[in-house]
């Protein structure tokens, strides 16, 4: 698969894949101003924690070249709301990570206003390429637990459009595929109501010949009963210290439905996922737009003034996870202090 975003070095621009016009499309945009990236996030042209995260990184680089600040105040002044621009979406932790990261880096780098933009692109380049690792890493720790001839569960997408390159789940799938010489399969939920499984999962497994079959989120249950899949692997927008996963609306219904059939559950993301600080009770779920879930393809398909509820996530809680996997090692059914242990630095 392509690089989901990507900083151009001739022109000192971002590219990035229009995720709005997949499948039917393979559109890019290319920017260099931090305000369209924010847009681009608020609207889900890049969508998924790590490439938001990484977007953000590039935003904050593009932010600075467009400063004009003649003072390391000013320019940091002018970065700080840039921040604040960029966090459009308030659930994936990555988004915030990325900003601070940045911001951290503008603020402890000695020399003038050139130096700093300099070392905030090579900063935001290197938050992408980490990302690229980590997921490989994700991919080869998840081998303990797939085995050749499994079929694996998903929802959203967590795959390489979810991320720079190659996805949480997305590695987890890619690495057995190559591992076990193909022989592994996916069965990808709808995931109502932005479709991410149809619209993006679907189209960037079967781009690498991974045997992908998509259901209707409402259909879980029946697979799950039938026997056809051996275990569910999702990504997550957050990770709590207490093992809680904050993921794509429908996971706690899956985690649910799982726990009741013995099919082992699993989260993979990557360290800046992880949030040791926020306690469950406080995390912001984001609430979109009602319309999304009114309309399809921009054509109403209930009463236009229905009312309705749409918080784009859901926390599922660490007695349903049987483990979380991380670039950084294994949490097997996740407590505080396992979870102290693997990110207390
Ligand atoms: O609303 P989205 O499409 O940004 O939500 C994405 C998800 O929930 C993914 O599962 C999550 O970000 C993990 S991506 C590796």
């Amino acid at each position: 698969m392509f690089r989901t975003i990507e900083w151009l070095d001739d022109t000192s621009q971002v590219r990035l894949v229009d995720q709005t016009k997949l499948p039917l499309a393979l559109e890019h945009i290319i920017t260099g101003s931090h305000e369209r990236i924010a847009e681009s996030i608020k609207i889900m042209e890049i969508r998924g924690a790590p490439a938001i995260g990484a977007a953000a990184g590039m935003g904050i680089a593009l932010a600075a070249i467009e400063s004009k600040a003649k003072t390391r105040a000013d320019l940091i002044e002018y970065l700080e709301n840039a921040a604040i621009t960029l966090n459009t979406r308030p659930t994936a932790v990555n988004l915030t990570w990325a900003t601070s990261r940045m911001l951290e880096v503008a603020r402890t780098t000695s020399g003038n206003v050139a130096d700093i933009i300099g070392k905030l692109i090579e900063e935001a380049k290197e938050i992408a390429e980490e990302d690229v690792r980590m997921c490989r890493s994700m991919g080869e720790n998840a081998l303990e637990f797939i085995k050749p001839g499994f079929t694996i569960q998903t929802i959203c997408n967590a795959g390489s459009l979810a991320t720079v390159h190659l996805g949480t789940v997305g590695a987890v799938v890619r690495v057995a595929h190559e591992k076990y010489d193909g022989n592994i399969k996916v069965y990808s939920a709808e995931t109502r109501p932005r479709q991410q499984g149809a619209r993006l999962t679907v189209f960037e497994f079967m781009e690498d010949d991974i045997d992908t079959t998509l259901i209707t989120d409402g259909m879980i249950g029946t697979v799950f009963r039938e026997g056809r899949v051996d275990c569910c692997v999702v990504g997550a927008d957050r990770i709590l210290r207490t093992g809680h996963v904050i993921n794509k609306i429908g996971t706690y219904t899956m985690a649910i439905a799982a726990k009741y059939h013995k099919i082992p559950f699993y989260s993979v993301a990557p360290t800046s996922t992880i949030d040791m600080t926020t306690n469950p009770e406080d995390v912001v779920i984001e609430e979109r737009d009602p319309n999304e879930i009114r309309m399809i393809n921009g054509e109403y398909v209930t009463v236009p003034d229905a009312k309705v509820y749409n918080p784009a996530f859901d926390m599922t809680p660490p007695e349903l996870i049987d483990a979380i996997i991380t670039d950084r090692g294994i949490v097997k059914n996740p407590t505080e202090e396992k979870m102290l242990k693997l990110f207390s630095k």
